[in-house]
Parts: C-alpha cells; sequence; structure tokens
C-alpha cells in the first residue's frame, strides 16, 4: 500500500530522528492528530486512508472508546501490533486481525450493543513502512440516545471528546459529511470553542459521491470557505463507502478512484489543482502542519545547543593542552604529567590539602 501521508511526513520524522542522535531530546514530538465529528460522518475511514491501517468502519456507533493508534517505525523486521488497555495486553502480526481485535477491546471495555466508555484502547504498530505518528479515533457525536444508552449519552460523549482536542499539541480534524448543513455541525462548534483562532483546526468535508443533485454549488461554496471560514480551511475527500468494503477495494484502489472521481467532476475538478481535494492534499496539508510545528520549536532548540556548546566548550579547557599528537613528544609529556602528580601528593601530605580542588 502507497501511502502519501506517511511518504511525505517520512523526511520529517528521520530529521527529529537525528537530532535526537546528538543529543536533543527535548520536547520535539510531533502533534497528535485526532477526529471529531458525528457518528458516522467518515472519521475512522480518514484515519484509515491516512495511516493505511483498516480500522472498524460501518454506519451506526463503530467506534464507541477512544483509540490511541501509534505508529512506530521499525529500522527492520517484519509487521506487528500490539493491542493494550485495561491490564490486557496482545501482541499480533496480522493487519487484517486490527478490525476484530479492537472491536474485541470495545466489547470488552464498552459492553457488547452501543455502550461508549472513556477508557482509551492502545494500537501500536511496528513497520518499516510507516513512520512515528500519534492518531486518535474518536467515538462520534450523537444527540439523541438511542435504545440502552443513558439519557445523557451526548454529554458523556462531548466530554469523552473535549479532554482530547483541548490539548494543545493536538490538531483537530473536523470530519463532515458534505450531504449535511455544515452550520449546524456541532463538531465545528466544539473544535472552535477549544481552538478558537482555528490555529489547529482543519476541516474535512467526506462523501462527495452523495451529495444531492443541484446542492454542488452549496458545497462549493463550503469548501471555499464562504460559509465558515476558517483559518486552516476546508479540505474534500472521498473514502472508501460501504460498497466498496464490501466488494473488497483495497486502499490504493479506493484513492486511484478518488482521483478520477474528483478529476471527472463537474463542480470539483478545479479543487485538486487547488489542493482542496484528495486524500493526498490532505497528507500534504498535514505534513505542512507538521513541518510548522517542528519550526515553531527551532529558536528553542537552537538556544539548547547552544548552552550544550558553550557547557562543552568551558569542560575543554580543563583539559588544557591534551596528550600530544606525535609520539615523540608522549615520553616529555608523560613524565610532566607525572611530576604535577608527584607535586599534588607531596603538597596533600604536607598540608592535607591540595590546592588544585578535584
Ligand atoms: P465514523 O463513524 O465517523 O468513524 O464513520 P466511518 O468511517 O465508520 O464511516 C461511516 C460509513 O460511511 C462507512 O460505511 C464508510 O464506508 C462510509 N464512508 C466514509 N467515507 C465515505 C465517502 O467518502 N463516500 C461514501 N460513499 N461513503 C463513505
Ligand atoms: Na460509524
Ligand atoms: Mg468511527
Amino acid at each position: 500500500f502507497h501511502n502519501p501521508f506517511i511518504e511525505s511526513v517520512r523526511p520529517l520524522i528521520e530529521l527529529i530522528d537525528s537530532l535526537r542522535l546528538i543529543g536533543i531530546d527535548e520536547d520535539i514530538g510531533l502533534p497528535s492528530i485526532a477526529v471529531v465529528g458525528d457518528q458516522s460522518s467518515g472519521k475512522s475511514s480518514v484515519l484509515e486512508a491516512l495511516s493505511g491501517i483498516a480500522l472498524p468502519r460501518g454506519s451506526g456507533i463503530v467506534t464507541r472508546c477512544p483509540l490511541e493508534l501509534k505508529l512506530r517505525k521499525l529500522k527492520k523486521g517484519r509487521w506487528s501490533g500490539t493491542i493494550s488497555y485495561g491490564d490486557h495486553s496482545e501482541t499480533f502480526h496480522d493487519p487484517l486481525k486490527v478490525d476484530y481485535l479492537v472491536r474485541e477491546a470495545q466489547n470488552k471495555l464498552a459492553g457488547n450493543t452501543v455502550g461508549i466508555c472513556n477508557e482509551l484502547i492502545t494500537l501500536e504498530i511496528f513497520s518499516p513502512e510507516v513512520c512515528d505518528l500519534t492518531l486518535i479515533d474518536l467515538p462520534g457525536i450523537t444527540r439523541v440516545p438511542v435504545h440502552g444508552q443513558p439519557a445523557d449519552i451526548g454529554e458523556q460523549i462531548k466530554s469523552l471528546i473535549l479532554s482530547f482536542i483541548s490539548k494543545s499539541a493536538t490538531i483537530n480534524l473536523v470530519v463532515v459529511p458534505c450531504n449535511i448543513d455544515i452550520a449546524t455541525t456541532e463538531a465545528l462548534r466544539m473544535a472552535q470553542e477549544v481552538d478558537p483562532e482555528g490555529h489547529r483546526t482543519l476541516a474535512i468535508l467526506t462523501k462527495p459521491d452523495l451529495i444531492d443533485r443541484g446542492a454542488e454549488t452549496d458545497v462549493l461554496n463550503v469548501v471555499q470557505g464562504k460559509v465558515i471560514p476558517l483559518s486552516k480551511g476546508y479540505i474534500i475527500v472521498r473514502c472508501r463507502g460501504q460498497s466498496d468494503i464490501n466488494e473488497k477495494i483495497s486502499l490504493d484502489k479506493a484513492m486511484q478512484n478518488e482521483i478520477t472521481f474528483f478529476r471527472n467532476h463537474r463542480y470539483f475538478s478545479f479543487l485538486l489543482n487547488e489542493g482542496k481535494a484528495s486524500t493526498q492534499c490532505l497528507a500534504d496539508k498535514l505534513t505542512k502542519e507538521l513541518v510548522d510545528h517542528i519550526k515553531k520549536s527551532l529558536p528553542y532548540l537552537t538556544e539548547q545547543i547552544q548552552t550544550r556548546l558553550l557547557n562543552v566548550q568551558r569542560e575543554l579547557k580543563n583539559y588544557e593542552q591534551g596528550p600530544p599528537m606525535e609520539e615523540e613528544m608522549m615520553g616529555p609529556f608523560l613524565s610532566s604529567i607525572t611530576m604535577a602528580f608527584c607535586d599534588l601528593v607531596h603538597e596533600l601530605s604536607r598540608t592535607g590539602h591540595s590546592k588544585q580542588g578535584n
């Protein structure tokens, strides 16, 4: 699977790795990426397209616990996944088991039906193909409780979502289907509440293939920021629909289909060139966000490197000239050190302390 996001963000992560190698271990981790939106708006589908990891998706309440998807790059070795929740932890080697194991985890934590739970499921994927990134899949916002859900389910889910999207080191992807009215989207309101300037909020419009006839220009106005302006703007993507899943369309193929869809679209084709349509554009845009994040931490890194340099220079001074490079100078050098040492010992035995500190 060719993954545009992983490919474009990889050099960035290699840069961070090399900074770590020279001892810069301060907080230059990348922000996590979280999704927020109504139930079935396409959150899990967007994360799946970005990560290449097939997550549980479908109509109705599928994501019922927060899922932290940690992609971890292996230098070499084979794909492995570790799913952890409560005191349970399990390692597996078949990517196709992700869906089943996440569903099983949700059933154990939140019951077999429609329950929602605050407990975090952590899924770590180790592979040479990925790079170090953390994506967070969240349950969707619901308004009306379905049978078997507590009356305040809406509030419970909202506070769960808020606990993730309010973190300043998180980029929030607000996922809104094209076929609903964006002005009434609670997810957008919540994202704006925790990030009023919109520095870390990106809106994703999904399901462009399901727009009612005649509503295309309305959607176009939304994408162009004419309805609700956002500082980071909008991107429109087409992910795998239920029939694509039933027909076992691969992620690769789905991405090709997506490009064909936009290229042939009467109203949206020009958005491809403007960088406002397709998963590839979303990947590029997210990478840019991550680069900006690193740029912001650069002045601090420079400061850190300078302090370190000063300390090393000071330490170097203590060693004075050090041993000579020429072999024939070694004898005189060693005897002068030995003599200096003897002087120290004499001084110490005479006075009980040495002039030279330690
Ligand atoms: P979530 O509840 O927000 O995580 O939404 P899911 O990712 O589970 O998606 C809900 C349903 O919408 C699934 O059946 C997806 O296959 C489908 N879906 C997601 N994106 C698209 C899209 O762009 N077009 C179509 N036709 N279906 C989509
Ligand atoms: Na769903
Ligand atoms: Mg979901």
